[in-house]
């Protein structure tokens, strides 16, 4: 396969772009980041005109898959009305209203344009609210790149950041920072501003339960991802989020869900829809959008007064814009359509794409994991029988999965390096049985070409 123009533009890129990316993650894709040129449905064209079936999603959004006739043309029409008015407008309210209606949490929300910013604002809230400072969130989480909340984690996507950190201005960010044991994710980034920060093993009731009984007085707010999507796509134990739960609300603390991966991905309700969870707050992004800028926090009334009150700042020039605001509406449409049909198809496709996997690591001997949950999951070649840990997740070899996923890109399939898979609306039967066939082919040219796992 020719990346020639990829190749081209991405020296181009360079000169003008810093690093020729715009999200440092996408510097992990090898040979080199493929430049796009269109994409439509489940598959991605890039400028040398190789098409792929395209499981990275833009990193999630494209629940609908590229270009999607019925969001594309709600976009367009906002568009043509005019993109944003810094005003109040019936697309804001609509939205909002769909919101609430869906994901059971949520009395009443708030709108963004990032997952970083709901998760500033959920946190905000949380701490005014409880008139306590520190939080607690858990090793392998990722909640945006924010200075109060990005910790470094081992993802070898994540890697140039990693390595940022060790030549350069390393002011705050080699040493834990004081009074946590957060560790800043990057250069630049003040190790004070996750002073306020404590990490916890997930999936642990016991060190959950015991740091909130003695720091219950300090602490604002657990944040949490309902499954560790970032992190080997590990689902909680049997009752660990219930348990958070009770304890939070005994003891006066915030629980805020981050769902920016699996609110509108794990069903209408996200996950603590389908979980049965009432959280206080809860974040959306990436899928709410199909690939447009929005975000947004929901939670009580009583915590979400805050901003009506004007406790609580809540700003943004875009937020709530005529484009994000139809994206958003025209997303849950379509996911909403048939009763949620749409999720019941993913979910069948990936179970039997993820089937598909788990039989041929099987028939060719290699040692590997697949976690699923809906239409997510992450990949994985490790000696581990399970991967139910962050621990045994850092077990894994991320190296040949790298590798692996270079070689999909041979065979025409669009993966993310580290091993975690989007299923789109978009994806058909035809386009699983491609995967399985492509996997075949490249699973028998990496076999004797990385050591490690076999
Ligand atoms: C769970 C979670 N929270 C927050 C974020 C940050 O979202 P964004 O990249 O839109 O700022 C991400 C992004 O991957 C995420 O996975």
């Amino acid at each position: 396969m020719v990346h020639e123009q990829s190749a081209r533009h991405f020296q181009k890129s360079k000169q003008y772009l810093a690093s020729g990316v715009s999200s440092t993650l996408r510097l992990s894709m090898k040979p080199m980041p493929v430049f796009a040129a269109g994409g439509s449905g489940a598959t991605v064209t890039d400028m040398d005109g190789n098409r792929y079936i395209d499981y990275l999603l833009a990193y999630g959004p494209l629940i609908l898959g590229h270009a999607h006739p019925g969001l594309t043309a709600a976009v367009c029409e906002a568009a043509a009305k005019g993109a944003t008015y810094g005003l109040q407008h019936q697309g804001e309210m609509e939205l909002a209203q769909r919101l609430t209606e869906a994901l059971p949490c949520a009395d009443k929300v708030a709108l963004s344009g990032s997952g970083t910013e709901a998760v500033m604002l959920a946190l905000r809230l949380a701490r005014a609210y409880t008139g306590k400072t520190k939080i607690i969130r858990f090793e392998g989480h990722y909640h945006g790149w924010a200075d109060t909340i990005f910790t470094s984690f081992p993802s070898p996507d994540m890697q140039q950041s990693a390595s940022g950190l060790q030549g350069r201005n390393t002011a705050g960010a080699s040493s834990a920072a004081a009074g946590s044991s957060a560790k800043p994710g990057t250069s630049g980034q003040s190790a004070a501003a996750l002073a306020d920060i404590i990490v916890l093993p997930w999936n642990d009731v016991a060190a959950l339960e015991e740091t909130l009984r003695r720091h219950h007085g300090e602490i604002a707010a657990v944040i949490s991802e309902p499954v560790m999507c970032n992190s080997g796509c590990i689902a909680p134990h049997p009752g660990y989020l219930q348990r958070m739960r009770e304890l939070t609300a005994e003891l006066g603390v915030v629980m805020i869900l981050d769902e920016v991966i699996t609110g509108f991905r794990l069903g209408l309700g996200g996950a603590h829809g389908r979980f049965g969870l009432l959280p206080d707050l809860v974040t959306v992004g990436k899928a709410l959008g199909g690939g447009f800028a929005v975000s947004a926090v929901g939670g009580k009334d009583a915590i979400m007064e805050l901003i009506a009150d004007g406790t609580v700042n809540h700003l943004g020039t875009l937020n709530g814009n005529g484009v994000a605001t139809a994206a958003g509406i025209a997303t849950i449409r379509e996911l909403a359509e048939g009763e949620g049909a749409a999720f019941v198809r993913m979910e069948r496709l990936t179970e039997r794409l993820v089937r598909g996997i788990r039989e041929r690591l099987a028939a060719c001997g290699m040692q590997g994991v697949v976690n699923q949950l809906g239409p997510v999951f992450h990949m994985m070649f490790t000696a581990e029988s399970v991967v139910e840990s962050f621990a045994a997740f850092g077990n894994r070899d991320a190296e040949r999965y790298a590798r692996f996923a270079e070689l999909m890109l041979e065979e025409g399939v669009m993966l993310r390096p580290t091993g975690l898979w989007y299923v789109s609306a978009a994806h058909e039967e035809a386009d699983i049985e491609a995967t399985l066939q492509a996997m075949d082919r490249a699973l028998a040219r990496l076999a004797p070409t990385i050591g490690g796992v076999r």
